[in-house]
């Protein structure tokens, strides 16, 4: 089987990597991949957002089956094209990424089917915002529409702050197109966790709970990131939460988007917040989360590509998903200045004894492979991913591995999973 992943990130490398060792793929390609990929796959130069040019390298290559991964080609319509085109694909339609690419479109649904969430309203125009800003509860969440690369929600305590965030995102000044229409919305209080799962339109199968560390600094200060570190499985997410986050708001979500003629097929994202009222969802994505991904997926004993063939064939009520019982940590290592600007081309240096790549391995993000080695060629550079019987342990293994890697002005948040272990 020929096999081509869309992507260059840690989620990709993950999902690749696991791909490469399955004795029925005979050739993998990653567009455009990054510098730790070329040692298990052919990396193209071809950016995911290049649709028509992802269409043409598919076709010539004769591609058996494509992942789609990243939210930017899913919204663009990657799998449309390529599915049309004849190639199998891994990944929603981008009628069903509309999910997470509006978050009006995803409000409206949850609105209309009955599936908790924070209320909220829609604005374009920025008198009206304004005027309801200056009225609303405070704390309010004020969000862009669009994809933004985690830079479109704003929590405002104070009307100043609202209204600030109304102007900066309705003039285009933040976010460009994608903050021209905006939510303002209830600020929901509790715990956070990240429930990825794999659905083709019909069954839906929850992937092991998570819990993402979103801010720059420790504690949840400072501006929101893709992710500084993961957690898996989250110790907040009991049993009985998880039944009903299944009756209320999972299989309601698939039936929903079912009836709305946009069946969603791939991995569906839940944001979800423990609130005192019971579970709510903060926001969909039409994706692995990164990096729950290269976190959640250590933990799934089904073989890989057998689970993204049962989504993309509609069987997956036939497949059994199983997970081992363990708990997996993951830090990200990012460069000096992340998620403002920051320095490439720094030079890599890991130390590869520490890792055996089975408990504690590598994960590269923004890598490049140059002459001299490996070096810097993004935001999140590194992550370091540990498994253990215990939370505890994999915590302390991933921190181990943490100071294995280093370059120039190297970044990681001390805290990643401190307070599942605190509270649990
Ligand atoms: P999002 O991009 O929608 O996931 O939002 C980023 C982060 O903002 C979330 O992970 C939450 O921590 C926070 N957030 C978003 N919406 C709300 C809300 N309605 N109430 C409280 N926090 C929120
Ligand atoms: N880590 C959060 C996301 O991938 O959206």
């Amino acid at each position: 089987m020929r096999l081509m992943v869309i992507g260059g990130g840690g989620r990709e490398y993950y999902i690749a990597k696991r791909l490469a060792k399955d004795p029925r793929v005979t050739a993998l390609f990653v567009l455009p991949g990054n510098g730790g990929m070329r040692e298990f796959a052919s990396c193209v130069d071809i950016k995911a957002t290049d649709i028509e040019g992802i269409k043409a390298f598919a076709v010539n290559e004769k591609i058996d089956f494509a992942v789609v991964t990243p939210d930017d080609p899913l919204a663009l319509g990657a799998v449309d094209v390529l599915e049309a085109a004849g190639i199998r694909c891994f990944g929603p339609a981008a009628s069903a990424a509309r999910i997470e690419a509006s978050k009006s479109f995803a409000k409206a649904l949850m609105q209309k089917y009955g599936i908790p969430t924070a209320q909220s309203r829609c604005f374009e125009d920025m008198e009206e915002a304004l005027a309801y800003a200056a009225g609303c509860p405070l704390p309010t969440v004020i969000k862009a529409d669009g994809l933004a690369l985690g830079k479109g929600v704003f929590i405002c305590r104070t009307r100043e702050e609202a209204a600030e965030a109304v102007r900066e995102l309705l003039s285009g000044a933040r976010c460009g197109e994608s903050g021209k229409r905006i939510l303002i919305e209830e600020f929901l209080e509790g715990l956070e966790v990240t429930m990825l799962s794999l659905t083709d339109g019909r069954t839906l199968v929850p992937l092991v709970s998570s819990m993402d560390h979103k801010t720059i600094g420790e504690g949840g200060v400072g501006p929101n990131t893709g992710g500084m570190g993961v957690i898996a499985p989250n110790p907040f997410y009991t049993e009985d939460i998880a039944r009903e986050c299944m009756e209320r708001i999972f299989l309601p979500t698939v039936r929903a988007m079912e009836a709305e003629g946009c069946p969603f097929s791939g991995c569906l994202y839940f944001g979800l917040m423990l609130t005192a009222a019971g579970p709510k969802v903060i926001e969909y994505n039409c994706r692995f989360g990164d990096p729950e991904c290269q976190t959640v997926l250590p933990l799934l004993k089904t073989d890989l590509l057998d689970a993204f063939l049962a989504v993309r064939e509609g069987r997956l009520s036939e497949l059994p998903i199983e997970f081992e019982d363990k708990a997996v940590c993951c830090v990200v290592l990012a460069s000096g200045g992340y998620p403002g600007s920051y320095r490439k081309g720094l030079h890599i240096n890991i130390d590869p004894a520490a890792f055996d790549g089975a408990e504690l391995s590598v994960v590269h993000a923004g890598t490049r492979l140059t002459s001299a080695g490996y070096a810097t060629a993004g935001g999140r550079v590194i992550n370091v991913v540990a498994k253990a019987q215990r939370l505890e342990d994999a915590v302390a293994m991933a921190y181990n591995g943490a100071e294995k890697v280093k370059f120039e002005g190297a970044y990681y948040r001390k805290d990643i999973g401190a307070s599942a272990i605190r509270n649990s």
